[in-house]
């Protein structure tokens, strides 16, 4: 694990932990239309920000005066991303394999020592996986995929979160539709998902105790990162992928798919405090409670009791059967 910053100097350790109250996030009557503003000076840590999603969460996160680091394995992608970014503000970069323990935990130590602590953590690196049918895939890359989206999530917690527990800061897991509901044709995936999506709901309840919220969070389908090849690849007619994309050109086409900014707003409104109530959920970008505007379905009470459960009805639902994969199918 190495790291590089953008910023002119290090920055001196940040005060210690003195309560939800005084840290960037806090929740606070007064700026509920701006949930966001509340971001300012809070340490957050973007796995996968090297580019797709990831880059652009850092990019909002910076323009809202949040002090950001992002990790990835390719240190010529997290240079590239510290040119992109360059002027947006304090932002760090760590290469670091979310499959490699011992690099998190340098990295968390680092931070710790520089910054005081993480007050936001988006686990956002993974992999797409293999597609087709599951006997077709190639073993090797289908438990990889697990290797970096669960096991790569739960390092990455297990390293990040005594110093979340002390700055009382918050745990965003991207997830995906793929882990709610069915994705045939890309099992490693959507199984990779569904468990990531368990882990934010096991976690958020042995969190609930320490004031950490955690969810998981479906960004929508979006055009770029994994899902920039949907929209500019040349797939072999006939083959898993080109049916893929043209089920993903179709959704595109018929408005299914979601600006990155409406995804990166949810993440930003999520790490503000703006949901703390729904800890635990799996969230979607468009859910009323991460969107500009009344809408609130559940009310800001704090959950009780030490578990967080995910209880239809209450905030947003498992989304039901959707025709979705229909496409998918051969
Ligand atoms: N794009 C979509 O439509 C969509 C929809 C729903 C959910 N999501 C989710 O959104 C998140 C971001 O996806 P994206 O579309 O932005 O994908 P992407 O463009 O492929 O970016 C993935 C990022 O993760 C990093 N990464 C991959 N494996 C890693 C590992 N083992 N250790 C550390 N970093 C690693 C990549 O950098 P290196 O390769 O250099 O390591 C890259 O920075 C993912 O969790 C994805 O599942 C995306």
């Amino acid at each position: 694990m190495s790291t590089t910053s953008s910023r002119p100097a290090a920055p001196t350790a940040a005060p210690a932990d003195t309560g939800r109250e005084t840290l960037p996030g806090a929740p606070a009557e007064n700026d509920a239309a701006a949930p966001e503003a509340r971001l300012a000076g809070a340490n957050v840590l973007i796995t996968g920000g090297s580019r797709g999603l990831g880059r652009e969460m850092a990019r909002a996160f910076l323009v809202h005066g949040a002090r950001v680091t992002v990790t990835g394995r390719d240190p010529d992608a997290l240079a590239a991303t510290r040119s992109a970014l360059a002027g947006h503000g304090e932002l760090g970069t760590a290469a670091a394999d979310s499959t490699d323990h011992a690099a998190l935990r340098d990295l968390a130590r680092r931070l710790r020592a520089e910054q005081g602590g993480t007050d936001v953590l988006v686990v956002n690196a993974a992999l797409p996986g293999p597609v087709g049918p599951a006997w077709e895939n190639d073993p090797v890359q289908w438990w990889s995929t697990q290797q970096t989206n669960v096991l790569g999530a739960f390092l990455t917690c297990h390293a990040f979160v005594p110093q979340l527990i002390e700055r009382r800061g918050r745990i965003v897991i991207i997830a995906s539709h793929a882990g709610a509901h069915r994705w045939p044709h890309a099992s490693a995936y959507s199984v990779s998902k569904a468990a990531a999506i368990k882990f934010a709901e096991n976690l958020a309840a042995e969190l609930h105790p320490h004031g950490v919220p955690v969810f998981s969070y479906h960004p929508g389908k979006l055009t770029i990162g994994m899902a920039e090849i949907q929209m500019t690849g040349r797939p072999q007619p006939g083959t898993w992928p080109e049916r893929i994309q043209r089920w993903y050109l179709r959704e595109h086409a018929e408005g299914r798919t979601t600006p990155v900014e409406h995804s990166v707003r949810g993440v930003l409104r999520l790490a503000a405090g703006a949901a703390d109530h729904l800890s635990g959920q799996y969230l979607t970008h468009d859910h009323a409670d991460l969107v500009p505007g009344p809408g609130r379905t559940v009310p800001r009470t704090p959950v009780s009791g030490p578990t967080v459960p995910r209880t239809p009805g209450q905030g947003e639902p498992l989304p039901g059967p959707t025709t979705d994969d229909d496409a998918l199918h051969p």
